[in-house]
């Protein structure tokens, strides 16, 4: 499967990836630590990246840590934050100099401060970046995401800036974290679990799901092409008769 063999004119705008299945992946390795799957996970990011480029995806959305997460062992969290840390380090002028704009979603409590000082960086300095918008969901939890939306729209609403009685689902969206970011039209699966895990519940309201018994780690750049093409073999019907 190569990039050849897609419909250019449905490319989907907006992917996004649930990066499952490091863990197993390390196990399956007989490594040592869920810790080496998690790297050779930062790897396949690379690649998805990649995937993207060749494509002409504009928005990529990473579920990279869940509010969830914060319940592994305090080893596993700690290796994760450094290995973040470690990949915008070294990725981070490539990002740039490829046109990819770095963004976060998520709270930033309890997150580290250093690691928050240097992710603040790495966005302002790709800022420029028009090509693709590179989403990492971290400390990201929808429930959440959408129950901050609610308190702030119920401000706007105290402050006189918002008529309740006219709060729709796009009114409403405005308060999500990245609401100039359109739904994924698309989303992937590695692991093979087959739910959302509190990623992106409103957004994925009307996406195609695409689940695949791969881990994370061993998805290839051609994976996420052949995962595009069965997207783009889907009858969206969005609730009305297919013609
Ligand atoms: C996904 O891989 C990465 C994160 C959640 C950070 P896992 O660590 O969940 O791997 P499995 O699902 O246990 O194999
Ligand atoms: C979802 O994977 C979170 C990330 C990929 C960051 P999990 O492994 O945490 O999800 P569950 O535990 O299978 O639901
Ligand atoms: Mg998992």
């Amino acid at each position: 499967m190569t990039v050849n063999d897609l419909d250019k004119s449905r490319i989907p705008a907006h992917l996004a990836v649930i990066m499952d299945g490091n863990g197993r992946w390390a196990k399956a390795h007989s490594l040592p630590t869920r810790l080496k799957g998690h790297e050779a996970g930062a790897e396949a990011v690379r690649r998805a990246l990649k995937a993207c480029d060749l494509m002409g995806v504009r928005y990529l959305t990473l579920y990279t840590f869940s509010t969830e997460n914060w319940k592994r062992p305090k080893a596993e969290v700690e290796g994760l934050m450094a290995l973040l840390s470690r990949f915008l380090d070294a990725n981070v002028e490539e990002l740039r100099e490829k046109g990819i704009r770095l963004r976060i979603m998520g709270e930033r409590e309890p997150l580290p401060e250093a690691l928050l000082a240097k992710l603040d960086k790495a966005c302002e300095y790709t800022r420029p970046g028009q090509k693709l918008d590179l989403i990492l969901a971290l400390n990201y939890g929808s429930r959440l995401e959408i129950a901050r939306a609610a308190a702030k729209a119920a401000k706007a609403a105290l402050a006189g800036e918002l008529d309740p009685d006219s709060l729709d689902e796009e009114t409403f969206s405005r308060f999500l974290y990245l609401p100039d970011v359109p739904d994924p039209e698309l989303m992937i699966r590695t692991g093979g679990e087959m739910r959302l895990s509190n990623f992106l519940l409103w957004q994925l309201s009307y996406s195609e799901l695409y689940v695949t018994p791969k881990f994370w780690p061993d998805l290839e750049t051609e994976d996420i092409i052949a995962a595009v093409a069965a997207y783009q073999k889907r009858d969206r019907r969005f609730g009305e008769v297919s013609l």
